[in-house]
C-alpha cells in the first residue's frame, strides 16, 4: 500500500504557546503516532524572512528553540522527518521554477497577502518575496509530493494556491505532483490571558515552556466571565476562557463540577484558576522534562536536524530531477 505523506511547516518567529500546541502541534503528534502517514515537519525559516528581513538576527535561534518545543511536546525524530527549509536548497530552485508558471493575478488576489499587508503596516511588505510567499509554500509542499497538509483555516488560501500550481505544472509538463488536500485542524477556542486571540504580539500568551510562578501568575491574571464581578455573583462557564482551558486540562467529572458550582457561585474564580494552574502544570510536566533534557543536550538537537535535513534532501533531489526532466531543462 502506498503510505500517504503529510507535510507541514511553521515559521520560527518565537516561542510557541498553548494556542500553537492545541491548534497545530497536538495534531501533528497525533498524525505522527497514528502511523498512517509518513510525516514531514519543517522550520519555514525562509518564510520568516519575508516579514522579518530587516531584523533577521533571531531567526536561527528561534528555529532551534522551535525544534526543542516540537520534541518536547512529542514529535519524535524516529517517526517524523524534522528539517529546516533553508538547509534544503532545492526548495529555492523549485520556488523559482514554479514562479515562472504562477500567474501574478493568483498572488495578488490572495486574501492572506492583503490582510497581512494591512495588519503588519509597520513593515514594508511590498516586496517580490512577500507576494511570492505562497509560491515558496507550494514548493515546500509539492517537493515531497505531500498528499495532506495539516493546517489551520488561516492557511487554506495557501493550500488552495498550491493545488492550483500543482495542477498547472502537471498540465503544462507532466503529471508529477499529487494535488494535496488540506487537513483542517479543529481548533479548540483557547484565548490569551486578556481574552483576545493568543498571540505573541499581544503579550497575552502562555508559552509551552512556562512553568512554576510564571505559569501560576499568568493563569491567575486570566480574564473570566466579565459579568462575574464579585465572588457571590453566579458565573457562566460558557463564556469563560478559564473554563475552556479546564475542558482541555481537567478530568471530565471535575469539569462538570466546576460547571455547576460556577453557575451558583459555589466556586470562586481564584480557586478555579488555582486548580487550573495545577492541572496545566501537571500535564506539562513531561513536556518540561523533555525540554530540560534537550536544553542540556543541544548537540542532540543539531544532530536530529542534520539527520532530518539529509532525509529531506534525498527526496528533494529526486523530485528536482523529475522536474528538470519534465521541463526539459
Ligand atoms: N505559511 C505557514 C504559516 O505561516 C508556514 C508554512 C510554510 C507552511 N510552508 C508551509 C505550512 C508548507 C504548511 C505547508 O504557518
Ligand atoms: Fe470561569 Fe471558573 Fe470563574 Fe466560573 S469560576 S467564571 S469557570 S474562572
Amino acid at each position: 500500500m502506498n503510505v500517504k505523506r503529510i507535510l507541514s511547516g511553521m515559521r520560527p518567529t518565537g516561542k510557541l504557546h498553548l494556542g500553537n500546541l492545541h491548534g497545530a502541534l497536538k495534531n501533528w503528534v497525533e498524525l505522527q503516532d497514528s502511523a498512517r502517514y509518513e510525516c514531514f515537519y519543517f522550520v519555514a525559516d525562509w518564510h520568516a524572512v519575508t516579514s522579518e528581513y530587516s531584523s533577521t538576527e533571531d531567526i536561527k535561534s528561534n528555529a532551534v528553540n522551535m525544534v526543542i518545543d516540537w520534541l518536547s511536546v512529542g514529535l519524535d525524530p524516529s517517526k517524523s522527518t524534522l528539517f529546516v527549509q533553508s538547509a534544503v536548497k532545492e526548495h529555492a530552485e523549485l520556488f523559482l521554477l514554479l514562479a515562472m508558471i504562477t500567474p501574478l493575478a493568483w498572488l495578488e488576489r490572495n486574501p492572506t497577502y492583503k490582510e497581512m499587508k494591512t495588519e503588519l503596516s509597520n513593515k514594508d511588505l511590498s516586496t517580490f518575496g512577500f507576494l511570492g510567499y505562497p509560491v515558496l509554500q507550494a514548493a515546500d509542499i509539492i517537493m515531497y509530493k505531500a498528499n495532506g497538509v495539516p493546517v489551520g483555516v488561516d492557511q487554506l488560501p495557501h493550500v488552495e494556491l498550491t493545488r492550483e500550481i500543482a495542477r498547472r505544472f502537471n498540465f503544462l509538463y507532466r503529471e508529477i505532483f499529487p494535488v494535496p488536500e488540506p487537513l483542517l485542524t479543529s481548533v479548540p477556542k483557547l484565548l490569551g490571558t486578556d481574552g483576545r486571540k493568543m498571540s505573541k504580539s499581544y503579550d497575552n500568551s502562555i508559552y509551552i515552556g512556562d512553568r512554576g510562578k510564571v505559569l501560576q501568575q499568568k493563569i491567575a491574571s486570566m480574564f473570566t466571565d466579565p459579568q462575574r464581578m464579585r465572588r457571590k455573583d453566579p458565573g457562566n462557564p460558557e463564556i469563560c476562557n478559564v473554563f475552556s482551558f479546564h475542558q482541555l486540562y481537567t478530568a471530565l467529572e471535575k469539569v462538570r463540577e466546576i460547571d455547576t458550582e460556577c453557575r451558583k457561585a459555589g466556586i470562586g474564580c481564584t480557586d478555579c484558576k488555582k486548580l487550573l494552574a495545577q492541572q496545566v502544570a501537571e500535564a506539562m510536566k513531561p513536556v518540561h522534562e523533555r525540554m530540560d533534557f534537550y536544553n542540556k543536550n543541544i548537540k542532540e538537537i543539531y544532530s536530529i536536524i542534520e539527520e532530518g535535513n539529509k532525509k529531506a534532501t534525498t527526496i528533494a533531489r529526486q523530485t528536482m530531477e523529475e522536474v528538470r526532466e519534465a521541463m526539459k531543462i
